[in-house]
């Protein structure tokens, strides 16, 4: 079985219904809870025994102890994280906690029950550690891709504790042997992405009425990968990659910012026309991000290469589905942006003038 940390957020409930639905196997998932957690992603495997849900903080060592002794995981799959760059510029206090200290933690547990396994289960060990592509920095306009060679050079706090904790992950191989991977993934983009990141931000906005916020002049270009494609690519990693590698994943293929709100102004346009105006007239800039990555972009050779791996969506054909899972899902949308979701719009955007 699996041990899955952060299996309540985005990608990490993502990961689970897909590996369930592919492999079968059992997983136990340790998620805190924070705001960007919801066991209501959830809810298809209320009644599974091979799902088994656990709140618990990665910082907490003894329940770590304790569920590796109980459950014996071929695999710790390592999701948990802080994760939203803005907010690391307002308070980046608990992304150094749970990033890096809280990965920390998570090593050296590991570290601990392999050491006591027999040998054959001792071999298939693996630790794979779930980072971003923001640990590489910015790229300029003609600025070949990052490579998994490409030296780290972080520029935000979420970006900052991502690299420490890859760097922690890389030491434990090197001084410990102890059988890591980490992949380095572009932005994902899907169902059940909380609503303070980009796109489903804009499709909640644009379903409201309200101002949809582009952050500087909107030409900052990201790699966007759809949410299960990234998944497949974690669980080909998981089985065939190399221990004491890395990996990037990525859909290689770049969008700019503003291109992205208009194609969901699009995509809206077509499924609920808006009711006053144009969905597109709802854009503001507003005031740029501090330190904001000019773009990203993956090279990812080194994945497809050795494990064969290729994303199934074009941008085109994810960012619809995305869509029109958000019009299905308004439910959702509606529990998870109740109660402490407005005071994050608040702090956030009030001072962009926008919102
Ligand atoms: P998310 O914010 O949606 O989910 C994070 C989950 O971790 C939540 O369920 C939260 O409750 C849980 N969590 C937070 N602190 C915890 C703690 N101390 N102990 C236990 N659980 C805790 O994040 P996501 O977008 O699903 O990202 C998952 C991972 O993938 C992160 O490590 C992130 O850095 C990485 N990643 C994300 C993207 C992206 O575009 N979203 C891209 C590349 C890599
Ligand atoms: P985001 O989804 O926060 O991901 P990341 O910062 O990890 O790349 O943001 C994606 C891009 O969208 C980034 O360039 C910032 C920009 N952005 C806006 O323009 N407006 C917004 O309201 C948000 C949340 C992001």
């Amino acid at each position: 079985m699996l041990l899955v940390t952060g299996g309540a957020g985005f990608i990490g409930s993502n990961f689970i219904l897909s590996t369930l639905a592919a492999t079968g196997e059992p997983v136990v998932n340790l998620d805190k809870l924070t705001y960007a957690g919801n066991i209501r992603n959830l809810d298809a495997l209320a009644a599974d025994p091979r799902h088994l849900f656990i709140k618990g903080d990665i910082c907490d060592r003894p329940l770590l102890r304790d569920l590796l002794a109980r459950h014996r995981p071929r695999a710790i799959v390592h999701f948990a994280a802080e994760s939203h760059v803005d907010r690391s510029i307002h308070a980046p206090g608990e992304f150094v906690q749970t990033n890096l200290v809280g990965t920390f933690s998570l090593l050296e547990e590991a570290r601990a029950f392999r050491e006591g396994l027999p040998d054959a289960e001792k071999r298939a060990f693996r630790f794979l550690h779930v980072s971003t592509d923001e640990v590489y920095g910015s790229l300029g306009e003609r600025d070949p891709a990052f490579t998994e060679a490409t030296a780290f050079a972080p520029n935000s706090p979420y970006a900052a504790s991502k690299a420490g904790a890859d760097h922690l992950v890389r030491a434990y191989w090197h001084t410990y042997r102890l059988p890591v991977v980490t992949t380095n993934c572009s932005n994902n983009y899907g169902p059940y992405q909380f609503p303070e990141k980009l796109i489903p931000l804009m499709i909640h906005h644009a379903l409201a009425g309200t101002p949809l916020p582009v952050y500087g002049d909107g030409q900052n270009v990201r790699d966007w990968l759809y949410v299960l494609d990234h998944c497949a690519a974690l669980r080909a990693v998981l089985e065939r990659g190399r221990p004491g590698e890395t990996y990037n994943i990525g859909a290689q293929s770049g969008t700019r910012n503003l291109d992205v709100v208009r194609s969901i102004c699009a995509i809206l346009e077509d499924a609920r026309p808006c009711a006053k105006g144009r969905y597109a007239d709802l854009i503001q800039f507003v005031a740029d991000r501090p330190g904001h990555d000019r773009r990203y972009a993956m090279d990812c050779a080194k994945l497809s290469g050795e494990l064969g791996w290729a994303p199934r969506e074009t941008f085109d054909s994810g960012l619809k589905k995305t869509v029109l899972w958000y019009l299905e899902n308004e439910q959702w949308v509606a529990d998870v942006t109740s109660g402490a979701y407005r005071t994050w719009v608040d702090v956030n955007y009030a001072k962009r003038g926008a919102a």
